[in-house]
């Protein structure tokens, strides 16, 4: 969308604002912001047949991407230059939840992307819907600014170059969902309530940050963990034995089975300098749904454990 789009816009962000059932949910552009946007920006406007049906943009104004990562920067010290603002997130009220604003997201994360930007979502906290749409493209909860009572803010940010892999957000929601099926129990302390900005503050001052959100609850991990993948792990052997990626990949493979059946066959795996891989029993227990507070009987399970040799542990 451009300049000239500017009423269409307007009238269209407008009426379905005042249809909102809690208007500071979406705030409103002034009409200069707006202009700025339009102009300036990368503003998508989705239609059905000639009916605007919804909108998203980033801002690329130079000094309001600063004044953002201040603010971030502020609430926890993370480095970042600037940050440029996703905005103006929008879907008519009959088209909802049908995918649109996922759709929107990937447009816009695909062109910060290309950019090279740190973009960053500022979204009111009790807002599920959008903060679900920002978590699940792999935005994080980096900072909160509270305005008191209802005018809490959240800001999630998608730092630039962050290697983001969806299928880690797809396999936390997994994680986080089902904790029993997958013998995981999140810590509770990674649960907080979306009204209690103290409590947000201090997680985010103990290197927590917000990954995952439901109605109520904002849920943390702690900042600092990266995970690598397969194919990282096969790039980076393929390079330390300077081969070709399918040779570390077949090597890759074979060696996680050959690990794999002798574990199965109860064999401890005692790699000298390296670390043993050992299978154990767990017992029964009682765990917590994270998501709602309910308790769950996990039953007893088998468990492979890592025990890091003395020198790689002294290494890291
Ligand atoms: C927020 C908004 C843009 C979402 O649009 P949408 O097209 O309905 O969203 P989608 O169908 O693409 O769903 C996006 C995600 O949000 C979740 N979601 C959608 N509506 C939800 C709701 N009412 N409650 C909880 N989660 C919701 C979906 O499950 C989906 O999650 P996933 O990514 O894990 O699959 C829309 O509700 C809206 O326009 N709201 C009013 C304006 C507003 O609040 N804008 C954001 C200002 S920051």
């Amino acid at each position: 969308m451009e300049k000239k789009d500017f009423n269409l816009v307007k009238e269209f962000l407008e009426r379905q604002r005042q249809k909102l059932d809690r208007i500071e949910f979406f705030y409103p552009y002034k009409d200069e912001e707006l202009l700025e946007v339009l102009d300036n920006g990368y503003f998508l406007g989705l239609f059905d047949k000639d009916k605007l049906i919804a909108t998203f943009g980033i801002d690329f104004d130079e000094e309001y991407a600063k004044q953002i990562a201040d603010i971030i920067n502020g609430c926890k010290n993370i480095g970042i230059d600037k940050a440029y603002e996703s905005s103006g997130l929008m879907v008519d009220g009959d088209y909802r939840g049908q995918g649109i604003a996922n759709f929107l997201m990937d447009e816009i994360c695909h062109e910060a992307d290309k950019k090279h930007l740190n973009i960053c979502g500022v979204v009111q906290m009790q807002n599920t819907a959008s903060m679900t749409t920002f978590f699940s493209h792999g935005f994080e909860l980096r900072g909160v600014w509270s305005m008191g009572g209802k005018y809490d803010f959240g800001y999630l940010l998608k730092k630039k170059n962050s290697g983001y892999n969806e299928n880690i957000q797809k396999n936390l929601n997994l994680i986080l969902q089902c904790p029993s099926k997958y013998g995981i129990i999140v810590d509770v302390e990674g649960k907080v309530d979306n009204t209690d900005m103290p409590k947000h503050r201090s997680m985010l001052a103990r290197n927590y940050y917000g990954i995952l959100c439901d109605k109520k609850s904002i849920f943390y991990i702690r900042k600092g963990e990266k995970i690598m993948n397969k194919k990282q792990l096969i790039d980076a052997i393929a390079e330390k034995a300077q081969c070709t990626a399918a040779e570390a990949g077949k090597c890759c493979d074979a060696m996680l089975e050959a690990i794999m059946d002798a574990m199965k066959a109860g064999d401890k795996v005692a790699l000298l300098g390296f670390g043993t891989f050992e299978v154990k029993t767990r017992a029964a227990r009682t765990g917590v749904n994270p998501a709602t507070g309910e308790k769950i009987d996990i039953p007893e399970s088998k468990v492979i454990s890592f025990k890091a040799s003395k020198s790689n542990k002294d290494s890291l």
